[in-house]
Parts: structure tokens; C-alpha cells; sequence
């Protein structure tokens, strides 16, 4: 019967995985669709980020439970501060909010170490006071990191990364690719082996320009508050196949 094949293949997805196998390292994510999401359900805007937040909070609880080493999270581009004030406060203060004590504690009951990208300058004082102190108290941790990527936009990470790389270099001639990303926000970590976007659209919209040359892209067309264990299964899934085709090929 399909149907119940169908079925049982979608609650199963987790055993589908060979967890000795190909796993991707780092995980990249655009969280799009939270206003969409709030839209559909006559909610304002700013529901939907809200909801969009309990769901991070969800997913890197997820991805630390299922061993992935890195997650970078897109959470505010260069180009989003071009929406409505009220909105763009909103989601400020939401990180504010998430780097309250009690998530810090969480962070710190399971070893996750947190990190941002992109030029925080930018943010109120008090908003990269809070996001210093949550990097601070979490630099200890070597479970999982997760990068919040904000205010970061590829195009201005290329930039920044140009201008230093220049300073550090009297002989420009002589830089490598290998030497000069290390000037990029992402420094030494490692590149993102899977991209994954929801909301259906399939964009890079600026994000980890450089870093992603490689990785694997998967999209679904469920916004961000309804992303769920199932999707990040049926995603690392995806990624596995793929690199099993690519060793056949
Ligand atoms: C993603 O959701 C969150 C941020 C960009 C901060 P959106 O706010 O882009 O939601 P849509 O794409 O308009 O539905
Ligand atoms: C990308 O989503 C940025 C984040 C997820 C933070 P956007 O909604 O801002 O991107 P566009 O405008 O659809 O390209
Ligand atoms: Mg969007």
C-alpha cells in the first residue's frame, strides 16, 4: 500500500541516515518565511519572527543532539535593515532576547559555543554588549559552534576581507585564495558542507558568497517556524545520497 509506505517512510527518515557515513561537518541556514508564515495565519509580521525564533532555538538544540559540529544561522542581512524601523527593532531585540541568562545557561549545560558574522558595529550598544557577553560566556564550549550571521552580506565580507588581507600584505601578488579567506568573518572554520533554505525561495541572497562555493543547497518550501527534525533528516538525507552518487560517479 503507498500510502502507508509513504508514510512510514517520513516517519522513519531518521533510520534511512547511515550515521557512520557521509555526515555534513557545518550546516548553513536561511531562516525565511516568518513573515509569510505570520501573514497566512492574519498575524502581524513580528509573530512571525517570534515564532521564527522558538524554532531556531529548536533546531540548534536539534543539530547538537544529532552531532553536526557547526551551524551558521542567516538571521539579518546587510540588505534587511531597508525594511520598516518598527520590523528591523523587532528582530534586534529579539537576539536580545535569546542571549538572556536562561539561554545562556542552556548553552552552557550543552557545550555549544556561540559566534557572530558580520560587522555588529552597527547594532544599538546595548544589542553588541548582549551579543559580546553571549560569546564570552559560551568561548569555553567545544560540543557544537553556532555563527549568527548578522548584519553579514557575501559582498561585504569579500570587502572587509580585501581590505585587511591588502594591509597585511605589501606583495599583493603573493596572496592565495587559502590566505586570504582567512580574512573573511569566517576566519579558519571550516566552509558549510550543506545550505539549506526554506520558504521556497532559491536564492543565495547574499549569504556566505565565498564560503558556500561548494556546499550542497537544499531548499523546501516550509517557512522557517514550521521547520522541523523531520526536514533537517530529510535534508542531511539528501546530502548523503548525494555524496554517495559523487564517489560512484
Ligand atoms: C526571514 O523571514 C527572517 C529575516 C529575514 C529576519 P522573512 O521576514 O524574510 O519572511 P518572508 O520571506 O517575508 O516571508
Ligand atoms: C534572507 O532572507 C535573509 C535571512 C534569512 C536573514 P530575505 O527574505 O531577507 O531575502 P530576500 O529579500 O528574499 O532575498
Ligand atoms: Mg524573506
Amino acid at each position: 500500500m503507498k500510502w502507508l509506505c509513504v508514510h512510514k517512510e517520513d516517519h522513519d527518515i531518521r533510520k534511512t541516515i547511515d550515521w557512520n557515513g557521509y555526515l555534513p561537518k557545518h550546516i548553513a541556514i536561511m531562516m525565511d518565511g516568518n513573515g509569510r508564515w505570520a501573514t497566512r495565519r492574519g498575524l502581524p509580521r513580528s509573530a512571525g519572527h517570534y515564532a521564527g525564533m522558538q524554532t531556531m532555538r529548536e533546531t540548534i538544540s536539534m543539530c547538537h543532539r544529532n552531532g553536526i559540529a557547526s551551524l551558521t544561522l542567516y538571521a539579518f542581512s546587510t540588505e534587511n535593515w531597508k525594511r520598516p524601523k518598527e520590523e528591523v527593532d523587532y528582530i534586534i531585540n529579539l537576539v536580545i532576547e535569546f542571549v538572556e541568562d536562561a539561554t545562556v545557561l542552556e548553552l552552557n549545560q550543552n557545550n555549544i559555543k556561540v559566534e557572530f558574522i558580520g560587522d555588529i558595529s552597527k547594532f544599538p550598544l546595548d544589542t553588541q554588549e548582549a551579543m559580546r557577553k553571549v560569546v564570552d560566556l559560551t568561548q569555553a564550549n567545544s560540543g557544537m559552534t553556532v555563527y549568527f550571521a548578522m548584519n553579514y552580506g557575501g559582498k561585504s565580507d569579500i570587502v572587509q576581507a580585501i581590505k585587511l588581507c591588502v594591509e597585511e600584505h605589501n606583495d599583493v601578488s603573493k596572496i592565495s585564495e587559502a590566505e586570504f579567506e582567512k580574512f573573511l568573518y569566517t576566519g579558519h572554520n571550516p566552509a558549510p558542507d550543506l545550505l539549506i533554505r526554506t520558504s521556497g525561495e532559491k536564492r543565495l541572497s547574499n549569504f556566505l558568497l565565498w564560503q558556500a562555493a561548494y556546499a550542497e543547497l537544499w531548499f523546501t518550501d516550509v517557512m522557517w517556524p514550521d521547520f522541523n527534525e523531520q526536514l533537517l533528516y530529510a535534508a542531511i538525507h539528501d546530502y548523503q545520497q548525494r555524496k554517495l552518487r559523487a564517489l560512484d560517479a
